[in-house]
């Protein structure tokens, strides 16, 4: 497929890396639909069984969602009501719900400025009697200083989730973000950097009282992964679907080259960029990060989104308000000021194309387009 050097720069091309694999996901779906194995089918179990390989874990549970992963992880922690749940202000919304719909109270610590991760000084300070879990999110791709926070939360019996949403395959100090807290929650929204056909998500974890309780609360409060229709507890139906399971299957074996593209994409607007005043990316040492979105900061954001998308760059805002300034947590009674780094970027970041196929000409026509609206502002 050529790319017209007028066309839009879109932020994710979907359709590019499915018309790469067109034949091989359509057969993997009619395989489903001719065997009728819609749910709990073999291509899940496939599926878990090299996810869990490729993360050095034993325990691999396909379920509905990224959002019901964590919400899942919560209520296998035991965390319900009276209990604190620490998690960041700059993430999507699920990360919190989670916490919310257990019954227990987030609270939310500040960042740190340059790779947006949970700074984990604020995380010693807002520990209390009550803390049970953190949660922690490697937003954008980039690590989250695991080992840091481990060391914190280890010694005061805290739990640690992993929102592994965007960072996939990312490392910390070498070892791989969701295998190393207590469970690892991972979503395969189509536009993650693995995606599947709709929605779906996996929990991951190494201990087996929590993969039985995790795979219990996902499968109607029944053991294990069978029908017995014996409820010991009030659970969720929350499945992967095969059909879904079949198409990641598929694009498993291509994760290592998109993550690597993806990888030189970055290190191609990092050098292209250079020259602008605009701050790119900071990797903190021993991170290696998969870049599920490049995020930079510049003055004067909203204009500046406007600018990139009336000239075809699809660029987009993550997130445009933090959460603890959101309405359905007004509640907690937090205000304008209380973290200001995640505030702060909250107002001054944007997320350019980013996606393994992104040509080098499409980085320069993006990285031309910021340097005409940076020509411009200062005029
Ligand atoms: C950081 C983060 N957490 C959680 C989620 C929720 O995942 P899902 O959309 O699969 O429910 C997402 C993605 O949407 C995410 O980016």
């Amino acid at each position: 497929m050529s790319v017209d050097s007028q066309d839009p720069v879109p932020f994710v091309d979907l359709a590019l890396q499915f018309s790469a694999m067109d034949a091989e996901i359509m057969d993997a779906v009619r395989s489903v639909a001719e065997k009728s194995s819609f749910i709990r089918g073999p291509a899940l179990g496939e599926f878990e069984k090299k996810f869990a390989e490729l993360h050095g874990v034993r325990h691999a549970i396909g379920v509905a969602s990224g959002t019901d992963a964590l919400s899942l992880a919560v209520r296998a922690l035991g965390i319900g009501p009276g209990d604190e749940v620490i998690t960041v202000p700059n993430t999507w919304i699920s990360t919190v719900f989670a916490i919310s719909h257990s019954g227990a109270v987030p609270v939310f610590v500040d960042i740190d400025p340059d790779t947006y991760q949970m700074d984990p000084v604020a995380l010693e300070s807002a520990i209390t009697s009550r803390t049970k879990a953190v949660i922690l999110v490697h937003l954008f791709g980039h690590p989250a200083p695991m080992s840091q926070i481990v060391a914190i939360c280890r010694p005061n019996g805290i739990r640690i989730i992993e929102d592994v949403a965007q960072a996939l395959l990312a490392r910390e100090q070498g070892g791989l973000a969701g295998a190393i807290g207590d469970i690892g929650c991972f979503s395969f929204y189509p536009s993650k950097n693995l995606g599947a056909y709709g929605d779906g998500g996996l929990v991951l974890t190494k201990d087996d009282a929590l993969a039985e309780k995790l795979l219990r609360y996902a499968n109607y409060g029944q053991s294990g992964r069978t029908m017995s229709g014996f409820h010991d507890t009030v659970g969720y139906n929350s499945r992967l679907d095969t059909i879904q399971a079949a198409i990641l299957l598929c694009k498993l074996p291509h994760l290592g080259d998109w993550t690597e593209a993806r990888r030189e994409a970055a290190v191609k607007y990092d050098e292209l960029l250079q020259d602008l005043p605009i701050k790119r990316p900071t990797t903190a040492p021993g991170a290696e990060p998969v870049y599920h979105l490049y995020v930079v900061q510049v003055n004067d954001r909203d204009a500046c989104h406007a600018y990139l998308r009336e000239n075809g760059v699809m660029a987009q805002i993550h997130y445009p308000m933090v959460v603890h300034l959101q309405d359905c947590y007004r509640n907690l009674g937090y205000k304008e000021g209380d973290f200001p780094v995640a505030e702060s970027a909250c107002k001054r970041t944007i997320s350019l194309p980013m996606f393994p196929e992104i040509t080098t000409e499409q980085i320069e026509r993006v990285v031309d387009t910021l340097a005409g609206f940076v020509k411009k502002a200062d005029a």
